[in-house]
């Protein structure tokens, strides 16, 4: 579509229109938005091989959440991503977990995580010191941010670290935006005052479709618990993606509210699988064994193999990152954390 550079009053006098102006403003703030779809801009590649990086720093970005930066252990640029995208980390070998990259996508000389201290791969990343060596596969993007004249952003404790890149592109571009940011209390919520740097460089205007101040921190220590899905869509331009990180319940409260209101399509991203709903109990043979695991209707295989076979892989266990496939006996390869028919495993 071809615009005019000077908006024409739509009934053809040639003075300025102030609704003419206003849909071209929007059309080309859409089309400057629009450069992070990609189509302008080289293809991100998947990097389906190990990357040897090397701990450059580590930070303490809250109560139980360490910020690390991460090189290549050459110095090369590190592979593009775009907000949302994430790493499989592993801080030891045959340990492999999956982190949101929350630094700058433009800076290819680092990677940024902030992981929680939460179990097993947590605690090993929490380990790590400046100059430690590690490997990651990715980056890879299971999240992947819309062009989009406006946002509603929410995000709930650590699930903070795949919004925080989206929240500066969406500033950066001239996007409406705003986001609420829950947590058990302030002292445990990372990157606040990077947020509240960023709300000053790019406050609300007077015209925006959001009410209020752009960031929205509720702790629920201030607030109460828990924050409802209205509650947390409160403000959301008609028609917003609304892009949405945090626990199983708030995520279910923002669908549940946002189908119920009509709001714009909600982009989620877990920490952790969906409850089983409607699951069949199934048998699964181990060939090698002769074991035979008896899987409930509201367990996963991997939830068994985890009980009995020590250092059973495993990352995103929803299915899409890989690590725990495994083959079968006939030689083909089962995603373990999902897969929920009769097998027999090689194992
Ligand atoms: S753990 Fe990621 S696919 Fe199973």
């Amino acid at each position: 579509m071809t615009l005019p550079t000077r908006p024409l009053r739509l009934d053809g006098s040639g003075r300025t229109d102030r609704a003419m102006a206003s849909l071209i403003g929007v059309v080309a703030l859409y089309r400057r938005l629009s450069g992070m779809s990609g189509r302008r801009r080289p293809p991100v590649a998947t990097v389906a091989r190990d990357l040897p990086l090397v701990v450059d720093e580590v930070r303490r970005e809250a109560d139980g959440v360490a910020g690390l930066r991460l090189v290549h252990e050459r110095g090369a640029p590190l592979p593009r991503w775009r907000p949302g995208a994430h790493i499989d980390l592993s801080p030891r070998p045959g340990l492999v977990r999956q982190y949101s990259l929350c630094g700058d996508p433009a800076d290819r000389s680092a990677y940024r995580v902030g992981v929680r201290s939460l179990g097993e791969g947590s605690a090993a990343v929490h380990a790590l010191e400046k100059g430690a060596r590690v490997t990651a596969r990715g980056p890879r993007n299971a999240f992947p941010f819309v062009a989009s004249p406006a946002y509603l952003f929410v995000a709930g404790g650590i699930g903070i670290t795949p919004i925080l890149p989206m929240v500066r592109q969406a500033a950066a571009a001239g996007a409406d935006w705003r986001l609420v940011y829950t947590g058990r209390d302030e002292a445990s919520m990372p990157f606040l005052e990077e947020l509240s740097r960023i709300e000053a460089l790019f406050p609300a205007e007077r015209s925006s479709a959001l009410s209020g101040d752009r960031v929205w921190i509720r702790p629920d220590t201030t607030y109460g618990i828990p924050a409802s899905g209205a509650e947390l869509l409160e403000g959301a331009p008609e028609g917003a993606p609304i892009y949405c990180c945090g626990p199983a319940p708030m995520i279910v409260g923002v669908r549940t509210d946002a189908a119920l209101r009509a709001s714009g399509p909600v982009f989620f991203e877990r920490f952790s699988p969906p409850p089983i709903v409607g699951g069949e109990p199934f048998r699964v043979a181990l060939a090698r064994s002769g074991r035979v695991l008896d899987v409930p209707a509201d367990r996963t295989t991997l939830d068994l193999l985890r009980e009995t076979v020590p250092g059973i892989a495993y990352s995103c266990r929803q299915g899409f990152c890989g690590t725990c496939e495994v083959p079968t006996v006939t030689g083909d390869r089962v995603r373990i954390c999902v897969e929920r028919e009769p097998v027999s495993l090689d194992l």
